[in-house]
């Protein structure tokens, strides 16, 4: 009963998921478990589609997570079962294969065998998962899942290693073990959260910068609960078009190229790379500008800078699905709203929006009726904060 609980309510309180997490365990694999991790999904709050360009993405690791409840094992195998999704994958940590039927099993499987190609000596283990990150929403579920396994490893075994090291063995598990061609995005954020603070990501030389949100402004994600269809191709596709687009202008990355450099010489450029790139290098000083005026609180520049992304996700990186559009138009006409746009890779999902800090309820009232009329879908609304990166954790601290 109380699994199921856990597997439809998203805003359980801490103690009663640890201790539905534990009973779960238990029932799985008797006795207790020896160690806890978690590792927090992400909002990212400006730079759509910027960090496989090696530019700057201004990312929010949240306070939706996935746990690891886990207990070492001698004989190397290694047993893990998702109460989310009510499945089990058990293999052999001398013999790691992909398996056709089951993504998840993949990802988990892929840490442990990119972790082991680094070097790394890992223990087998019985563990239960579960996360309150919502799947192919846009909110980085895998990362989730695979930065809290390495953390599970790390804590097992008897080594360590810097966050910075876990987030690209991590997205090396996902782009080589699972062939998903995704930035450095979604694992950076997972590992390197810092509670009560944004981060600036530079793509480009993995740097991170602490940006904290004026204390007045509230980030709340809104899913418009519609499929990501068809995303995964054109996702390959954008990166594909900014490629060619680099390759045309001389350069390596569109990090490199300025938006004079681009007003100058965008005739040399077919569509549809010429409007991918007029996005990408405007989306990237966003980022950067986003930061700023987040801490300072300036309001209208927030709507402003949003209102930007979103038409240009819309118009040139044409990653807005109908879904999106309706929930924009929901966001912008709720109370307390001072921006919105798309976030993830877009095509559905969920999106985020700055929020009054005294108005989120009404906002999320709002959004929730409007999205609704328009759609006939029933949305979700998260107030979310800022987490710390991928961790283990003792029961005693929940
Ligand atoms: C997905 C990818 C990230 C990033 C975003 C778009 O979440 O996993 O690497 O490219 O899309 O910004």
């Amino acid at each position: 009963m109380l699994s199921m609980k856990l597997d439809t309510d998203w805003d359980v309180d801490t103690k009663a998921r640890a201790e539905g997490v534990a009973a779960c365990f238990r029932e799985r694999f008797g006795g207790e478990p020896e160690l806890w991790a978690r590792a927090p999904g992400r909002v990212d709050l400006m730079g759509s589609h910027t960090d496989y360009n090696l530019g700057f993405v201004l990312t929010l690791p949240i306070s939706r997570d996935t746990w690891f409840a886990a207990r070492r094992r001698d004989d190397g195998i290694v047993r893990l079962h998702t109460m989310n999704l009510g499945a089990t994958d058990e293999f052999k940590l001398k013999d790691i294969r992909p398996i056709a039927e089951s993504r998840w099993c993949n990802y988990v499987r892929g840490v442990a065998a990119t972790l082991q190609d680094a070097g790394l000596v890992l223990k087998g283990c019985d563990a239960v998962i579960h996360s309150t990150v919502p799947v192919e929403a846009g909110l980085s579920s895998s990362a989730a899942l695979e930065c809290a396994l390495a953390t599970v490893f790390e804590g097992l075994g008897d080594w360590s290693m810097t966050p910075e090291r876990k987030a690209l063995l991590c997205q090396k598990a996902e782009n080589e073990f699972v062939g998903v061609k995704c930035g450095i995005l979604d694992q950076y954020s997972s590992c390197l959260g810092r509670a009560g603070c944004a981060l600036l990501l530079d793509c480009r030389d993995l740097s991170t910068r602490r940006v904290q949100i004026d204390e007045g402004i509230r980030v709340v994600i809104c899913n418009t609960m519609s499929q990501r269809r068809l995303s995964r191709g054109e996702y390959m596709q954008r990166r594909s078009e900014c490629e060619q687009g680099a390759a045309l202008l001389g350069v390596t990355t569109l990090r490199e190229v300025t938006a004079d450099m681009l007003t100058a010489r965008r005739r040399e450029l077919p569509e549809p790379a010429s409007r991918r790139c007029e996005f990408i290098v405007a989306e990237n000083a966003r980022a950067v500008s986003l930061a700023e005026v987040l801490t300072t609180g300036d309001r209208p520049a927030v709507g402003r800078l949003c209102a930007e992304s979103f038409e240009g996700a819309r118009n040139l990186y044409e990653i807005c699905s109908t879904a999106m559009v309706a929930m924009m138009d929901a966001m912008l006409a709720a109370p307390g709203v001072i921006g919105a746009r798309q976030a993830g890779a877009g095509f559905g999902g969920c999106m985020v929006a700055f929020v009054d800090a005294e108005r989120t309820d009404a906002f999320r009232t709002g959004v929730l009726s409007a999205y609704q009329r328009a759609t006939q879908l029933v949305p979700e609304v998260y107030v979310v904060e800022a987490a710390n990166g991928a961790a283990v954790f003792g029961r005693e601290e929940i």
